[in-house]
């Protein structure tokens, strides 16, 4: 199976699989069945694939540019849309998780402002939309660096498109895979000192690295080269909700560019190995410093993502 589920009572390898009772769409017999998309809020797709930056395998979905539909946004080709279709049909609410997972960054952006941070690295940053980590960063403190990392084409080109001559901002194309390639990068050393406090962002990303790929020791390779007072942010899919649903949406990757893994918030909270774990620890993500008490809603698990922030102590 393309789906992994990780507790950290299985450190050894697959958990989980073959959950009786997985409905994956398209594979209920006869192959691929064609799903209509459904109406999302937001702009029409941007026409054409005329503006997607050469080199772009259109035949192969993006998981960029699925949540950019899943958020309503126009940078997306049917490729992605249908995909993301199935998705939503096996888990309909997974755009209401992409715009509280979008709530979660802002919150942790300015939380990390109020502890001192003023740069950021915002690993798997996606295709950009409303409320960016710049925007909310610069317009609370002007002056607020942030390196945007993904390995997408199209994200990274929008992005370079949208932050334009944006002097705190800046944009790589780089794989989390391989850590030293985003901090030894000229475009990270000409934006960000990393003798200062910096906020690693890696939101909904973790997903996409499996536990072969060692997502500890990548987090690690960071965590070395931050200054003491840095933080790293994670929000990250769960199967613990409702496995069946969470599965069958996180199998439908399997034909996308990146596959997915869903982690346990235990496993989540190993993750955050070395670092000091904020109050209230790894959390459901409305649970997570709300705005207002009211927020979290009388079901926070129903959003079924786990969210967490750790400081990097000067032993750590
Ligand atoms: C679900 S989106 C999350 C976007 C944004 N972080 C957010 O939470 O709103 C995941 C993003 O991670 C990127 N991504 C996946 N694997 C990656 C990797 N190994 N290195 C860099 N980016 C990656 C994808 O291209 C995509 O843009």
């Amino acid at each position: 199976m393309g789906w992994i589920i990780m507790n950290s009572d299985d450190m050894s390898g697959v958990n989980g699989e073959g959950t009786d009772g997985i409905v994956v769409a398209g594979e209920s017999g006869g192959g691929p069945r064609a799903l209509e998309v459904p109406p999302m809020t937001g702009p029409e797709p941007v026409a054409g694939t005329e503006w997607a930056p050469e080199g772009v395998d259109l035949s192969v979905p993006s998981p960029a540019r699925m949540y950019d539909y899943y958020l309503g946004g126009a940078h997306n080709f049917g490729v992605d849309r249908e995909l993301a279709a199935q998705v939503i049909r096996v888990m309909p609410d997974v755009p209401k998780i992409a715009q509280a997972n979008r709530a979660f960054l802002h919150r942790a952006v300015r939380f990390l402002l109020g502890a001192g941070v003023r740069q950021f690295i915002d690993i798997g940053s996606g295709i950009p939309t409303e409320g960016n980590t710049h925007e909310t960063a610069q317009q609370q403190v002007p002056g607020s660096r942030v390196l945007y990392v993904d390995h997408d084409a199209v994200a990274v080109a929008h992005s370079e498109q949208i932050l334009g001559a944006n002097p705190g901002a800046g944009v790589l194309r780089a794989d989390l895979r391989r850590p030293e390639e985003i901090l030894d990068s000229p475009e990270l050393g000409g934006l960000l000192d990393l003798a200062q406090p910096v906020g690693v962002l890696m939101l909904a990303v973790l997903p996409f690295i499996s536990e072969d790929e060692r997502p500890e020791e990548l987090i690690g390779q960071f965590r070395e080269r931050v200054a003491p007072g840095s933080y790293l942010v994670i929000s990250h899919g769960t199967g613990e909700v409702r496995p069946a649903q969470a599965s069958a949406a996180a199998s439908l990757y399997r034909s996308a560019a990146d596959k997915a893994t869903l982690r346990s918030r235990s496993r989540v909270r190993e993750l955050f190995d070395g670092w000091d774990l904020v109050e209230p620890g790894v959390v459901w993500l409305p649970q997570w410093h709300p705005d207002w008490p009211d927020d979290v809603g009388p079901d926070p698990a129903a959003i079924s993502v786990a969210a967490g922030v750790g400081r990097r102590g000067r032993t750590s």
